[in-house]
This record gives C-alpha cells, sequence and structure tokens, in this order.
C-alpha cells in the first residue's frame, strides 16, 4: 500500500480503542478510505488530512464537507463506532440529523461490517485537527434537514450488499467497489432533479461544467471497445490510448485509483466490461449513422482540423500513444454529450500527473485563435470522421461553455 496523497499520516493510537484494535485493522481502514476516496471531500490541505472544507456545489447549494478527525469539538472525537456507522449506511450524524447525499452515503451504505470497523479504526489515528466547519451552507428551504427525510424517502434505500451467485468472487469484488466505495455512479450515473440517481445507470452525466461519460459497454458512447488493460490503465496512471483523466476524474485518480491493487483495478474493469450490473437492453444500442462528408459543418471543420490538430493528433485521428489521445473510435468523442469536448477545445487541458506517468503532454487552448462557429466545426468534423458518428455541435453550444468558464 502506497502511502495515501504521498504523506504518511501519523498513527496517535487513543487509548482504549487502540488497545483492541489490530494495527492490520488500521493499514487495512487506510486503505478503505483510499478506496472510498474520502479524502477528495474531506481533506483541503495534504498536511491536515481529514480536517474538511472541500466546497461542493450541490444543484441546491453549497455544501461544506466538515471534518472527520478525531478532534473533541470541531471533529468526531465525541462520536462511537454506532454514531459512524449510521453516518456511512444511513446517512445520519450523530444526534439523529440527516445528511445531505452530496455524502455519497447512497453507495456506502453497501459496505460491509468490516470495511466500515477498519475505516474507523483509521479513522481514530489520524492526527486530531480543530478546524470548525459550516456544512450547511444551503439557502432556505434546502437548508432544513428535515427536508432530507423526504429526499431519502423518494431516492434512498438502506441496503447491503448481495454477491451475485451466478457471477465469479472477482466480478462480485468489482460490484462491491463500483456501486459501494468507489461511488462511480454518483458521477457517471444521471441525476433526477432532486440529485438523486435516476435514467440509465453509468449512461453519463454533467457533474461540476465536466462530462462524466458513458461507462457501460456499449462500444460506440462507452467503454466496451477497451480492454480489461486499457480501463485498468486508464484507472491506474490517469490516461490510455483515447486520452487522459481531467477535471473531477483526475482529482479521483489522482487521491483513490492510482493506489487501489492491481486485483482491485481488475476487478473494477471485469465487473463494468461484463456488464453484469446492467440489463443488455440499457446499453446495447445500435450506433448512429455518421454525417455526410459534405455537410457544410464537416467540410469546414476538416480544414481547420488538418490546419490546427492534426500536427499532433495525426491525420487519421490515431493519435500517438501514450502522448496524443486517439480521436478515432473514442468514445468520449461520440457520446451525446459535448461538455468536456468543448471544454477541452476552449480551455486546454493538462493530464493528471500519477506516480506511474509523473508528467505528461498539454493540449493547447483554442478559445484566443478559434471562434464559435470554427470550434463547433472542428469537432463536428471529429465527431463523424474515421468510425466517429455523432451529432453536430452547434456554435450556442460553444459560446454557453465560453460563458461559463468566464465565470470560473
Ligand atoms: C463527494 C464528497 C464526499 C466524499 C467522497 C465523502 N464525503 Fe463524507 N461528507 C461529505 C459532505 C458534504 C458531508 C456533510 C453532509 C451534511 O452535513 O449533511 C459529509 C459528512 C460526513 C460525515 C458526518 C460528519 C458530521 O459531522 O456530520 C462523516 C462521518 C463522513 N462524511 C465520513 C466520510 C468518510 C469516512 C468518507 C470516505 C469513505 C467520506 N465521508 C467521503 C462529502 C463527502
Ligand atoms: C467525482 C466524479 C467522478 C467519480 C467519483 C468517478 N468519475 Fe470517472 N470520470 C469523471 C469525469 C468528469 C470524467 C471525464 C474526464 C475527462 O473528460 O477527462 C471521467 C472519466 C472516466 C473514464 C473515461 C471514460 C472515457 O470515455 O474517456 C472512466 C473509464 C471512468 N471515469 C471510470 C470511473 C470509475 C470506474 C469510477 C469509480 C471507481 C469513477 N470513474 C469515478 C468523474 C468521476
Ligand atoms: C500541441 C498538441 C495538440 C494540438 C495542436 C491539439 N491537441 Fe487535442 N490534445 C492534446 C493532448 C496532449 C490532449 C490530452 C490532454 C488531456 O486530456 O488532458 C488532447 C486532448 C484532446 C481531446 C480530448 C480527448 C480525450 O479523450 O480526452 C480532444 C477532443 C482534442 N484534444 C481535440 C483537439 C482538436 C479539435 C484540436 C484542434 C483544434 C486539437 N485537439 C489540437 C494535444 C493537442
Amino acid at each position: 500500500m502506497k502511502t495515501l496523497m504521498g504523506v504518511t499520516l501519523a498513527l496517535v493510537p487513543l487509548a482504549g480503542w487502540a488497545a483492541s484494535t489490530e494495527y492490520q485493522d488500521i493499514e487495512r481502514g487506510r486503505y478503505i478510505s483510499v478506496l472510498g476516496d474520502c479524502a477528495a471531500c474531506h481533506t483541503v490541505n495534504d498536511d491536515q488530512p481529514f480536517a474538511g472544507g472541500v466546497p461542493l456545489e450541490t444543484p441546491f447549494g453549497t455544501l461544506v464537507a466538515p471534518n472527520i478527525t478525531p478532534d473533541a469539538t470541531t471533529g468526531l472525537g465525541r462520536w462511537d463506532y454506532e454514531d459512524f456507522k449510521a453516518a456511512m449506511t444511513e446517512g445520519v450524524g450523530k444526534g439523529g440529523y440527516h445528511l445531505y447525499p452530496a455524502m455519497p452515503y447512497p453507495s456506502y451504505t453497501l459496505m460491509n461490517e468490516e470495511d466500515i470497523h477498519d475505516l474507523w479504526s483509521f479513522l481514530q489515528t489520524v492526527t486530531p485537527v480543530e478546524n470548525a466547519i459550516e456544512a450547511n451552507q444551503l439557502p432556505f428551504p434546502f437548508s432544513i434537514r428535515s427536508v432530507m427525510m423526504g429526499w431519502n424517502w423518494l431516492n434512498f434505500d438502506e441496503r447491503s450488499f448481495e454477491p451475485d451467485p451466478e457471477q465469479s468472487d472477482e466480478i462480485n469484488r468489482g460490484a462491491y467497489l463500483v456501486e459501494g466505495l468507489g461511488h462511480c455512479g454518483t458521477c457517471h450515473t444521471p441525476r433526477n432533479f432532486m440529485g438523486g440517481a435516476g435514467g440509465d445507470k453509468f449512461a453519463g452525466a454533467t457533474i461540476e461544467g465536466w462530462y462524466a461519460p458513458d461507462i457501460t459497454p456499449n462500444a460506440h458512447v462507452g467503454i466496451g471497445g477497451w480492454s480489461e488493460d486499457e480501463l485498468v490503465e486508464y484507472l491506474q496512471t490517469g490516461g490510455n490510448r483515447y486520452g487522459f483523466a481531467s477535471g473531477p476524474m483526475a482529482d479521483e485518480v489522482h487521491h483513490s485509483s492510482q493506489h487501489w491493487t492491481e486485483d482491485d483495478l481488475y476487478a473494477v474493469a471485469r465487473y463494468l466490461l461484463s456488464g453484469a450490473g446492467l440489463e443488455s437492453s440499457d446499453w446495447d444500442h445500435a450506433p448512429p449513422e455518421p454525417l455526410p462528408e459534405d455537410n457544410p459543418q464537416v467540410t469546414a471543420g476538416s480544414h481547420i482540423y488538418f490546419d490546427r490538430c492534426s500536427g499532433c493528433h495525426t491525420p487519421n485521428g490515431g493519435g500517438e500513444e501514450g502522448i496524443f489521445p486517439q480521436l478515432a473510435s473514442n468514445p468520449l468523442v461520440n457520446g451525446d454529450n459535448t461538455t468536456s469536448l468543448i471544454r477541452v477545445v476552449l480551455a486546454g487541458s493538462r493530464p493528471v500527473a500519477t506516480d506511474a506517468k509523473p508528467t505528461a503532454p498539454a493540449m493547447p487552448s483554442f478559445a484566443w485563435n478559434l471562434n464559435d462557429e470554427e470550434i463547433a466545426s472542428v469537432l463536428t468534423f471529429v465527431r463523424n470522421s474515421w468510425g466517429n458518428a455523432a451529432p453536430a455541435v452547434s456554435a450556442g453550444e460553444v459560446a454557453d461553455m465560453r460563458e461559463e468558464l468566464r465565470g470560473d
């Protein structure tokens, strides 16, 4: 096991608890915290792990992840194991208040007792930090916690993980990680109007101005064309020949999946690529026909592509393995949602650096030298060439993203 985010957390066991807890449980718990990516939301500053303070945009306003160090006044110092377990599996805080589902308890509810126990043992050993956080910064009426009772009634089932006896242990392990601790669906499954999971599982969703793509086994818009090795490479190093993780996925790789064991990564790959958690009718759709070559946007876009893009992405869209992503047969390029594509061309992108790939090349920004129409055309060309097929991009969509990026 690597250290969490490059820092070795001081082991300061609390009397009583530590006496009854094996060192191994604590180390296991540290790994559980990595699988659950608790740091993504509860750590701002790597020197003060789990001291809270990460602001999260929700459809209702801002929530700030609280301090979960064992500090007695501003953290979980007065909580016991049962309090913690209720937070993780029922979304209820000490004293009975309802947590907002920005804390991914709708996924963590699948955690088994041993994992919750070891995670708690580990959190007891984290250095206590005094850092008072006001988690609830939502506007009225969402600021009323009891509103959550209604939400839970509609959207949340307290569940335990049931292995599927028809599937291998490995696929069941993958299911436990993807559906539970890894909470992949919180970003990759479309939300309903109340922020609960709605729509087709893993079919892709917009989150904080990024698009978390389709991760179903569909070969055109999902990851069905990827091998297990390519999927593991993406989660472990932050990229493969189809592209690099940016935005929220870069954080996920950086804090979490790059530190997962290879066995766990392959379990995830096998589970996702097998489609075991899905109905085939959810993802097994025929790809659309590409737009014809004489479509005006495609023609205009091809000139821009050969002029501005082909030097890196190559004339046939094949890219350069490990350096420039392959745009041909790339699910992100074929996806219905163009948020990330437009964003990458407007703003450029620097991929995540991982232990396995410390430096990576960058995609330049074209916001200053291509107008909305030109960007729409070049992307329409890319989305309808070399085996790709997807609806045209409009100049209006590019203008909207330009506006959104200005607000960042
Ligand atoms: C996507 C962001 C996110 C992740 C990941 C996350 N949390 Fe949270 N967590 C939150 C937010 C936001 C709250 C506050 C919710 C509220 O006050 O209603 C919270 C609340 C909590 C609470 C209740 C604390 C209190 O004072 O009420 C505990 C305990 C907790 N989280 C533990 C964890 C653990 C352990 C993990 C990793 C397994 C984790 N969280 C992962 C966002 C997150
Ligand atoms: C905090 C939100 C978030 C979480 C949690 C998350 N993802 Fe992602 N994921 C994204 C975003 C956003 C992208 C798009 C990144 C980009 O465009 O560079 C992405 C991209 C991906 C891709 C690349 C798909 C493609 O077509 O390029 C894969 C594969 C993936 N995620 C798998 C996972 C798995 C497996 C998990 C759970 C272990 C997970 N993600 C958890 C937000 C998330
Ligand atoms: C100087 C080299 C270079 C040029 C020129 C360039 N790109 Fe890129 N492009 C990259 C790199 C490197 C990445 C990966 C960056 C990342 O994902 O963070 C990338 C990523 C992308 C992606 C995202 C692919 C994915 O799956 O994540 C798209 C789409 C893209 N480029 C389109 C274009 C278009 C359209 C043009 C021309 C207008 C262009 N690029 C010009 C280097 C370049």
